[in-house]
């Protein structure tokens, strides 16, 4: 068994000198604590997505909205095309309740526990431990995401499949946390994560912790975590159209707004009927041009993407949008995947 105390020394000076620059983070050992607005937006960000997806996001945003209020008193429709990419809007929708919240009911500035964040919208037990630990070093707070997870699993040798061994690891994750610099010890534990101890090909060889790790010592590091057998996701399938007009010498195509609640709620699309368990059969005066295969967090979308012949099919609410500039529209991932079904074949 690896000495329990003697690991987050040993990764809180590695991290001082190998800890990634990210633009949410103060330098390691630092007396100055990083903005909790900063800490809160790159958590939100970093929901299921990776620090590299998210860093052009991140500048963004921030260079848009740099302070909490300037976001609450955002155009929530401006704060959902910037979002556009980054998937999953419902973290946008929440982001942008939680922003008014922290505006309106906490003066602007966050609550620094994990109980006052974890009311907040949007933010889930680990994100709430996430923001403490490294935005107030709450001691207590001890996020495990998937490279903590990881890393944990390694370095206690444990074989339980996932996600059954998440309380032990959450277990033997708070046997190793330091009484100071949670914050620190966190991110050298992602940094170290994403970069040594990877989920594939971890680099034992360059890994500071490698005299503690019960996984690396018994050979079986690459193969930790365990996990469970996923079920296949079930599959739905829908239709997108495609109607296009010439307004004077510049190309407009039809979009419409997804109704408020749902899956993508609120965001510009292309339109068509709902999504079920089978294809619908495409309407009367329309090409295929072919499908999109998407993949969402509960379900697969099928969606065959339809091409109007005319432009009567435009019925309803929607605007005539120039196809010119369809990447400002804020399209999510589905809709501009759609959209270079057809632009593409032409
Ligand atoms: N993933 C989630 N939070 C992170 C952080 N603060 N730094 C790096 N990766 C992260």
């Amino acid at each position: 068994m690896p000495v329990e105390s003697a690991i987050a020394p040993v990764l809180l000076r590695w991290y001082r000198s190998h800890a990634r620059q990210l633009p949410w983070r103060t330098p390691p050992g630092s007396k100055q604590r990083p903005d909790p607005y900063r800490v809160w937006l790159s958590e939100i960000m970093l929901q299921q997505t990776t620090v590299a997806a998210v860093r052009p996001y991140f500048d963004r945003f921030t260079a848009r909205w740099p302070t909490l209020e300037d976001l609450a008193a955002a155009d929530p429709a401006d704060v959902l095309a910037a979002w556009a990419g980054l998937g999953y809007y419902s973290r946008a929708r929440n982001l942008i309740a939680c922003a008014e919240a922290v505006a309106r009911e906490h003066g602007g500035c966050f609550p620094s526990s994990e109980a006052g964040l974890r009311a907040l919208p949007g933010i889930g037990a680990y994100t709430a431990a996430a923001i403490a630990a490294i935005a107030f070093d709450d001691p207590a707070a001890v996020p495990v995401d998937a490279n903590i997870e990881r890393v944990v699993a390694r370095l206690f040798a444990m074989s339980t499949p996932l996600p059954a061994a998440k309380p032990a690891i959450a277990e033997a994750a708070r046997a190793i946390w330091p009484a100071f610099d949670g914050g620190d010890m966190a991110q050298a534990l992602m940094d170290l994560g994403a970069t040594i101890c990877t989920a594939r090909a971890p680099a034992c060889i360059a890994c500071p912790l490698v005299q503690q790790c019960d996984g690396s010592a018994g050979g079986m590091a690459a193969r930790l975590p365990v996990k469970a057998a996923k079920r296949a996701k079930p599959v739905r399938h829908g239709r997108a159209l495609w109607i296009e007009r010439l307004s004077g010498n510049e190309r407009q195509v039809w979009l419409v707004r997804r109704p408020a609640r749902g899956m993508l709620g609120g965001m510009r699309a292309l339109p068509g009927g709902e999504w079920g368990d089978t294809m619908p059969s495409a309407v009367a005066g329309v090409s295929v041009a072919g499908q999109v295969k998407h993949v969402f967090t509960h379900f697969e979308l099928r969606l065959a993407v339809d091409v109007a012949q005319d432009f009567t099919l435009a019925v309803g609410e929607g605007e005539w949008w120039p196809v010119e500039t369809l990447d400002a529209a804020g399209l999510p991932t589905l809709y501009r995947r759609a959209a270079g079904v057809v632009l593409e074949v032409e």
